[in-house]
This record gives structure tokens, sequence and C-alpha cells, in this order.
């Protein structure tokens, strides 16, 4: 089983020049005042291993990119592609399965992938130690704090073993604190991991803090308005000179597109 995983990661990495590729997407929407343009013309690629953001103001189309890229819906024009098959993916709400253990719902996403059972619970157990959580495979959702349900919703995500994480805003229900630790945890996993992460936010600083490049949705409809490469080493902190500088100019950039399509 080993040797497979190692060929077909070998395979992949010669392969493929892109994790993802977004070509001239559009979507819109039909309701009751007609049709809405939500994403117009977007083109994106995400490198293996690399550690996309995806930024803009609420409403502007990101969690519609996202699902396009995850295959939950199609777009009205263009083309996506992920080479390395279905990506994982993980929302601002947890999603687990309330009546299974932290182990439990882990099991079921390697169930999924056709995990041998006697495989199932020693890797579970591995992921939940891979997110700080080792000694909670017992645990019930409802004894879960907000930050430990984001980790298993991680390590469930993992367990699908994707090359590519779709994230859309899974940290921006957690307090300042708690949510800094995960993107410590995040930065770490993907460093020893080499996924491909596509992350979506309206929050810059929480983009700077994690990504390599980071690209700016405009509003209404969502258009590619710039992007920036993030060059500061990793580890960063949320609260470093140099995130906070990149940041403060995005910010300038995000306000001058929501001035633009009248939101506030
Ligand atoms: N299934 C749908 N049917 C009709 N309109 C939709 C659908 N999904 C999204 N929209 C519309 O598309 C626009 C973009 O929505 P989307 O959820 O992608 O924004 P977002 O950038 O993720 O916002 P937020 O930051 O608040 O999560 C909104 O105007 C929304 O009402
Ligand atoms: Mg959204």
């Amino acid at each position: 089983m080993a040797t497979t995983f190692a060929k077909a990661a070998e395979g992949s990495t010669r392969e493929q020049s892109h994790a993802a590729r977004i070509e001239h997407v559009s979507k819109s929407f039909s309701g009751p005042a007609g049709s809405q343009l939500v994403l117009d013309d977007i083109s994106l690629d995400v490198a293996p291993g690399e550690f996309v953001t995806i930024l803009g103001a609420s409403g502007c189309g990101k969690s519609t990119l996202l699902n396009l890229v995850a295959g939950l819906d199609k777009p009205s024009a263009g083309s996506m592609e992920t080479p390395g098959g279905r990506p994982a993916l993980m929302f601002q709400e947890h999603a687990l399965f309330p009546w299974l253990t932290a182990g439990k719902n882990i099991e079921l996403a390697l169930r999924l992938r056709g995990v041998a059972k006697a495989e199932r619970r020693p890797e579970a157990e591995r992921l939940l130690e891979l997110v700080r959580l080792g000694g909670s495979y017992g645990k019930r959702v409802h004894e879960l704090s907000g930050g430990m349900r984001q980790r298993v919703a991680l390590a469930r995500a993992l367990a699908q073993d994707s090359r590519l994480l779709l994230m859309d805003e899974p940290f921006a229900a957690l307090d300042a604190i708690t949510r800094d630790v995960l993107h410590g945890e995040l930065t770490r996993i993907w460093e020893e991991t080499g996924l491909s992460v596509l992350f979506v936010t309206h929050n810059v600083r929480e983009a700077v803090r994690l990504a390599q490049r980071v690209v700016l949705l405009s509003s209404r409809p969502g258009r590619v308005a710039k992007e920036w490469t993030v060059d500061i080493p990793q580890p960063r902190r949320i609260e470093d000179a140099d995130v906070a500088e990149l940041s403060l100019e995005i910010t300038e950039h995000l306000r001058g597109e929501i001035r633009r399509h009248g939101q506030h």
C-alpha cells in the first residue's frame, strides 16, 4: 500500500503542473429579478503545494467559486480542472455528525474512501494526533469546544487524502486566540503534508498570515481585482509588522472595491 502511495505521489508531481485550474469561469444564478451574474471571467491556477487565499467582501462570490472548484455546482461558462481528483472541503460550520464520536466522524470519511476496516481506527488516531487532538477519539461532538470541532473537521477533511484542500472561512466563528492557534496548526500541517490549499476569507490579516498568494475578488460581479505574492517567511504571526503592513495595503484595495460597488 505504501508503495502504491509513493508511486501515485511521484506520478502526480511529474504530470501535474497545477492542483486546480480555473479558466474563464463565469457563474450566473437566475432568480425572480432575472439572471444575476455572480462570477465574471475568473482565471486562476493553484500550483501543487501552493497556499492561495481568495479574499473579498461578503457576497462577492467566494463560496460560489469554491463550490465550483469542489464540483458541487457547474459554471455557466468556462472550465474547472482538479487533476488530482476530488478536492477535500472544509466549511465555516464543522458539519460533523453529532451522534458520532470525533474518531467515528473521521472513520466515516476513511470508509467512504475505501480504507479497510482494520486500518480505519489507527488512521483516525493518527489524524487526530496531527491536529493535536490525540486522546479525543471517543469524545462526542457536544463535548468539544468550537476550536476542537474545527480540528476534527480538519482531520476529517485530511482523511479524504486529497492533494487539494478547499477551505471556506473555516475559522470565522472562532475567537481570535483560538483562530491564531489554528492558523499555526494549519501552516504546520500544510508544510508537513505538501497539500495545495485554496482558502476563502473576508479577513485580510488572515489571508496574509496564511497564504503564499492572496487573490482579491471584486464584488458584483466577482472578478480577480488584484493579486499579491506574500514573501514573508513562515511561521508568521498575525501581529507581525510585515503582515500588518501588507494587510494595510490590501485593505485599501478591498475598501476601494467595496466603495465602487456601494456596499459597506
Ligand atoms: N444557489 C444560489 N442561488 C441564487 N443565488 C445565489 C446562490 N448561491 C449564491 N448566490 C448569490 O451569489 C452571490 C454570492 O454569494 P456567495 O455565497 O458566493 O458569496 P460569499 O463571497 O461567499 O459571501 P460571504 O463572505 O458572506 O460568505 C450572493 O449574491 C448570493 O445571494
Ligand atoms: Mg461565503
